[in-house]
């Protein structure tokens, strides 16, 4: 985006084009607060980004503009697509596609997802067998569980692989470091700590396919009932085998309070863990889905990483909802190993 702001400001200068004239130059706020002005194109550019990151523009001072008939259209257009376009190079959370799937399709209780829905989703291969799901959370950063690397934690190993296809991804990467949480016990038996960090080599371009997801902040909280979606190449029931592809199933968050009732889990999930699913069965995440994201859309659209998914008793069973790792607990120590 700032490239592009750069770009097109020394083009009007260039051009002198007057796609926008200020009427009244002492009483625009933009003039009055830093005592300059300048006009044609590159005083739309200036209102736009002296305005609220660019949501609002000069369109909302038609008492002080006049705006060309051509300007007004790339208007329209630059808040329709330009403003989630240029999103796509440097925000996060973002998908093209947000057209829900159509096609319903059982998967524990889920759908296909559709190309570019999920573009942080990783596929973690060990010798070319897809293992875990993986998100995308920087240009060489993948997040997922600890619990991946149990058997195998050496980064020769493994690649990672992006798009919805396993058999046709859109691209694959080497990993040059995976950096498993120094608190999880390697014995099957612990849930504690299952998070991991994963680099990429080389790193990998966002497109409308592959793009990174926002990271709450260590804060940030997130409701009972908060409506998620959980998506993977994991088997379709318990014990199934993995998928070609990707799908996603919606799934809402359970209190720990809840999930820790003696017909739930007994106690056993810590604040580092979050339950997602429904008491009653029926939808959740499986085996293969392991390391795979959980994430929920904040009210601008952005989609957050809420978990990661962890464990579970079996899959879609009644009273036995998936189990995460809560992102939120670990926000500090990814900072920390990764520096995002
Ligand atoms: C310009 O705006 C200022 C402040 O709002 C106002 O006092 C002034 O009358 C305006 N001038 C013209 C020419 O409209
Ligand atoms: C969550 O949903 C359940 C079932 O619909 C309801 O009983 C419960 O009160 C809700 N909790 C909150 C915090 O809204």
């Amino acid at each position: 985006m700032h490239t592009w702001h750069i770009l097109m400001s020394l083009l009007s200068r260039i051009l002198n084009f007057p796609w926008i004239t200020i009427r009244n130059q002492t009483s625009h706020p933009w003039y009055l607060r830093r005592g300059i002005l300048q006009t044609n194109l590159f005083a739309w550019f200036t209102i736009m980004r002296g305005r609220g990151g660019g949501t609002e523009s000069a369109l909302s001072y038609p008492q002080l503009v006049r705006i060309h008939p051509c300007t007004e259209k790339f208007f329209l257009f630059w808040k329709v697509i330009g403003l989630r376009y240029s999103s796509l190079f440097t925000g996060c959370g973002t998908r093209v596609n947000k057209v829900p799937a159509s096609t319903l399709e059982r998967i524990s209780g889920g759908q296909y997802a559709e190309s570019g829905d999920w573009p942080w989703q990783a596929s973690l291969q060990q010798n070319g067998v897809h293992r875990c799901g993986a998100t995308l959370i920087s240009n060489t950063w993948l997040v997922t569980a600890a619990h991946c690397f149990r058997r195998a934690n050496s980064p020769r190993a493994w690649t990672a692989s992006f798009g919805t296809s396993l058999r046709s991804a859109k691209k694959k990467r080497n990993i040059y470091r995976i950096i498993v949480h120094e608190n999880y016990a390697n014995n099957i038996l612990s849930h504690d700590y299952d998070i991991a960090v994963v680099q990429l080599t080389p790193s990998v371009p966002f497109t409308n396919d592959v793009h990174r997801v926002c990271l709450p902040e260590a804060s940030q909280d997130f409701p009972e009932n908060t409506s998620c979606y959980v998506t993977g190449w994991g088997a379709l029931r318990d014990d199934g085998s993995s998928v070609n592809d990707l799908r996603q199933t919606e799934v809402k968050i359970i209190g720990n309070e809840i999930c820790n009732r003696p017909e739930v889990y007994n106690g056993v999930i810590r604040p580092g863990m979050l339950c997602a699913g429904y008491l009653e069965g029926g939808r959740d995440a499986c085996q293969g889905d392991s390391g795979g994201p959980l994430v929920t859309p904040d009210s601008r659209g952005l989609w957050y990483l809420v978990g990661i998914v962890s464990w579970g008793d079996e899959c879609a069973k009644r009273n036995k909802p998936g189990v995460y790792t809560r992102v939120t607990a670990y926000r500090d120590w990814i900072a920390e190993k990764t520096g995002l």
